[in-house]
């Protein structure tokens, strides 16, 4: 589908998110579509650079992120689509040039706030100010604030601007092609629907791991920490499309309401379960990719004695008739083995073993997000003989083997979303507020009861009270069987 002809305006144009990702996706998106002629990508930022200096920092600096099918003749087009308009976002008079720019075309007009949430103020208001809010959509980052009173002051400000069906809030997590194909696969074909339930599926498990440690993020980092980072938003959304039920239609409001029943079903944690049930941690020295890294306190930026958390580790529930009593772990950290994220929904053993003792989870379905995007189903098969022995075996459902189409990134996808209108893959406002709801009573713990985290060593999978978490419901984290 091609896409419509749009103004998109990128605040934050020289920053590390448009930088590495953003202009990027852009590339692969121009590369496929071409953008029609009268389609403008218009970058702003206070840097003080014309479009021809702007083209050559992207040179410098973006290029390098274009992660496939760079080609110099397409890169120098893809260039040449690129505006730069230099801007003091808090500065008033900078809108009405906006406007001027903005109404040399008759196009579908998006911003993209890849800007610090301290500045969307002044810029929802600039936009309004001179009609811009009219007809348009407004892409927001996250992290929309520290806790649910910052996230609806957030919302309130973009709100008095923007209506909530042109508000795009991105949880680039909801753009992964393997999330899309978990929906596919559970509404597209009829064999999951009688299993996925408690009657079936033992427990769930949700891994975040990255290798990476705070980089250069550090202060940003550390007023954060992995619960605010990666729970509130990632983690829950992807449990929510595990957990949702199939919605009444792909409508966006469809699907956001089937995700918003199960953020609403999360049982609210007490402050005894939160210290049961949470597991705080924190990356001490270790070795990562055979490579000796710091401490976190010992990273610059980090402040002495921090107790911020790099990772968490913690079991949630979901009271509704179809998930109540199955467990769904969650586990999130920097500085782990390796890069990785995947989704374990694991079934229940046979009711009598007929066969013999069976393996825990011998029965599990594996959505790996990345690095690879993958579908794993293992069952247990008899081993060739004369005796009756089992092993494990899968069946892979890899996309890659069937199918030729190239796999989207996720910025990628919910730019062109953000372009063509369609809400369906970004947060509403009462999901991200029942979510940071729910996170909550977490941090409160936390603060009250001076919960500091528990130090693991770089390059493991965390503090040994992570295994234990799960070990006393009797499950293990899942491994490659
Ligand atoms: C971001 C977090 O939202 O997600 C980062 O702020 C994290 O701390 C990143 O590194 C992970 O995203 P991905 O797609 O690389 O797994």
């Amino acid at each position: 589908m091609s896409s419509p002809k749009f103004s998109l305006v990128m605040f934050g144009g020289t920053g590390d998110l448009a930088m590495r990702k953003l202009l990027p996706a852009l590339y692969q998106s121009y590369i496929d579509d071409g953008f029609q002629s009268t389609s403008r990508v218009i970058c702003a930022a206070r840097t003080v650079y014309t479009s021809e200096q702007y083209r050559e920092w992207m040179n410098e600096s973006v290029k390098k992120h274009v992660s496939e099918r760079l080609d110099d003749v397409k890169w120098s087009g893809f260039l040449q689509r690129i505006e730069y308009h230099p801007l003091n976002a808090t500065d008033a008079n900078c809108y009405v040039d906006l406007k001027n720019i903005l109404d040399q075309n008759d196009n579908e007009r998006v911003y993209y706030l890849a800007t610090s949430p301290s500045i969307f103020e002044p810029i929802c208001q600039g936009l309004a100010s001179q009609g811009l809010n009219k007809n348009s959509r407004i892409v927001v980052e996250k992290p929309l604030g520290h806790d649910l009173a910052s996230c609806q002051e957030i919302n309130d400000v973009i709100g008095s601007c923007f209506e909530e069906n042109q508000i795009y809030r991105i949880d680039h997590y909801l753009g992964k092609e393997s999330v899309q194909n978990l929906m596919a696969l559970r509404f597209g074909n009829s064999f999951f629907e009688p299993i996925w339930r408690r009657e079936r599926i033992d427990n769930v498990q949700i891994t975040i791991s990255e290798e990476l440690g705070v980089e250069k993020r550090a202060e940003f980092y550390d007023e954060t920490g992995a619960l605010r980072d990666m729970v509130q938003n990632h983690l829950l959304q992807l449990l929510c499309i595990v957990a949702m039920d199939p919605p009444a239609s792909m409508d966006a409001d469809a699907v956001r309401d089937a995700k918003l029943a199960v953020l609403r079903s999360l049982k609210p944690m007490s402050e005894t379960e939160v210290l049961n049930n949470v597991v705080r941690g924190q990356y001490n020295t270790g070795t990562v990719l055979g490579k000796d890294v710091p401490a976190y306190t010992g990273e610059e930026g980090v402040k002495n004695g921090s107790v911020t958390e790099t990772y968490v580790a913690l079991k949630a529930e979901i009271n509704n008739w179809r998930f109540a009593g199955v467990p769904f772990y969650l586990r999130t950290g920097k500085r782990m083995p390796k890069r990785m994220a995947e989704i374990v929904v694991q079934f229940k053993p046979v009711a009598y073993e007929l066969l013999g003792k069976m393996p825990q989870g011998s029965n599990r379905l594996v959505i790996q997000l990345q690095p690879e995007e993958s579908m794993r189903m293992y069952c247990l098969a008899k081993r060739p003989g004369n005796t009756m022995r089992l092993g494990p075996v899968h069946l892979d459902m890899d996309s890659d083997d069937f199918f030729t189409e190239r796999r989207m990134d996720g910025y990628e996808r919910l730019l062109l979303d953000a372009i063509h209108g369609n809400l369906s893959l970004f947060v509403r406002r009462d999901e991200q507020e029942a979510a940071w709801r729910w996170v909550e009573p977490i941090m409160n713990t936390w603060r009250d009861q001076n919960v500091t985290p528990k130090l693991y060593t770089a390059g493991t999978w965390g503090p040994p009270a992570a295994n234990a978490l799960v070990a006393r419901d009797g499950f293990n984290w899942h491994e490659e069987l």
